[in-house]
């Protein structure tokens, strides 16, 4: 068994949390008649401190729920560079709702007010409206790194006085949380709407969820049902969310033990570039020399030796990410193995 650092995505459910899904009572969701599906959109948007919750079937289509929601067609967004709805969503905005995407340079995936000035196009016919801010907490391709909560208040704030609503992408909002003490609610308040995903580190099959105000919900609803995302006896999967939202959000904190003891480990060996101080949650990122080879190699040949990981945004970057399928000693494993190779 290969020692699978590719993605928390590669996550599976627990026996437990198997049970839990198959002892879920159901009904059809469609017609809002699934008591298990009401509980978790109840229950999450109580912990977000929103009024209203819609479960999905991914967070890519939570996201995008989210833009339908929020634009016309022909609007436009502003997002960092690096930001997964811009660059990894096989560019659904423009396919599903018409609204064209705006990257913006930030700092580690993070968009702050300085990035931000000067970015809302003035009312004029040559230019989209620009309506809505897409923020990514934590980053992802930018490295794992999280906001700050005034951060987050201070961005929030530009985007509302400049009449631009505002959207969290939090398919790792629970890393976030865990690893700067925050709650899911101190985030969500300065935000319109906030998408998390289950299906990641909190080790679900799949779903996603999607939260906000009552109205802004019943547009993301229609969007879901526009996409095909519709849902029927949907309790049995988000069973595995109530389940993992009790079990599995804490126990984050040893993904993040074990993903700063790879890159503490990953930084004694020759040929690698690691940034320790970007390492703040589940995403470890790391670049090798070229004089070693490129990344691609690396993933080659890590595969060969029993480690899965990605190479990803650029020709010498890896990413290794920790989860709850990978072990300490995993990791202890990983770190000689890596050195093996690159020594
Ligand atoms: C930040 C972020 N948002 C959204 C998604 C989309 O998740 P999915 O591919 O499960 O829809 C991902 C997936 O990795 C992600 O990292």
């Amino acid at each position: 068994m290969s020692i699978e650092l590719r993605s928390d995505t590669f996550t599976k459910p627990s026996l437990a949390m198997r049970e839990a899904m198959a002892n879920a009572e159901v009904g059809d969701d469609m017609v809002g008649e699934d008591p298990t599906v009401n509980r978790l959109e109840s229950e999450v948007a109580a912990l977000l401190g929103k009024e209203a919750a819609v479960y999905t079937c991914s967070a890519t289509q939570a996201n995008q729920m989210s833009v339908w929601a929020h634009c016309e067609r022909g609007d436009e967004l502003l997002i960092e560079t690096t930001g997964h709805i811009a660059n990894y969503e096989s560019g659904t905005p423009a396919i599903l709702s018409g609204v064209s995407v705006r990257r913006i340079d930030g700092d580690f995936g993070r968009l702050d007010v300085q990035h931000l000035e000067g970015q809302i196009r003035r009312d004029d016919d040559h230019y989209p409206p620009t309506t809505l801010l897409c923020l990514e907490n934590s980053t992802n391709i930018a490295g794992g790194r999280t906001y700050s909560l005034e951060h987050l208040e201070r961005v929030c704030n530009w985007a509302h006085d400049n009449k631009l609503s505002a959207h969290l992408d939090g398919a790792r909002l629970f890393n976030a949380c865990i690893a700067r003490g925050y709650s899911p609610a101190d985030v969500a308040q300065h935000f319109d709407t906030i998408s998390t995903c289950f299906s990641k580190g909190l080790g679900c099959p799949m779903g996603a969820i999607l939260v906000g105000s009552k109205a802004l919900i019943k547009r993301a609803r229609r969007a879901r049902k526009v996409m095909g995302g519709a849902l029927r006896q949907a309790g049995i999967v988000a069973a595995s969310a109530i389940y993992a939202l009790e079990h599995n959000v804490q126990r984050l904190t040893e993904d993040h033990e074990n993903a700063k003891r790879l890159a503490e480990g990953l930084a004694e060996i020759p040929n690698v570039n690691i940034a320790l101080e970007a390492v703040e949650t589940n995403l470890v990122y790391f670049e090798i020399d070229p004089a070693w080879g490129t990344a691609s190699d690396l993933e080659r040949i890590a595969a060969e030796n029993g480690i899965n990981l990605f190479s990803v945004g650029g020709a010498q970057r890896l990413r290794a990410c920790t989860h709850l399928g990978v072990t300490t000693e995993e990791i202890g494993e990983a770190i000689t193995i890596f050195q093996n190779i690159l020594t």
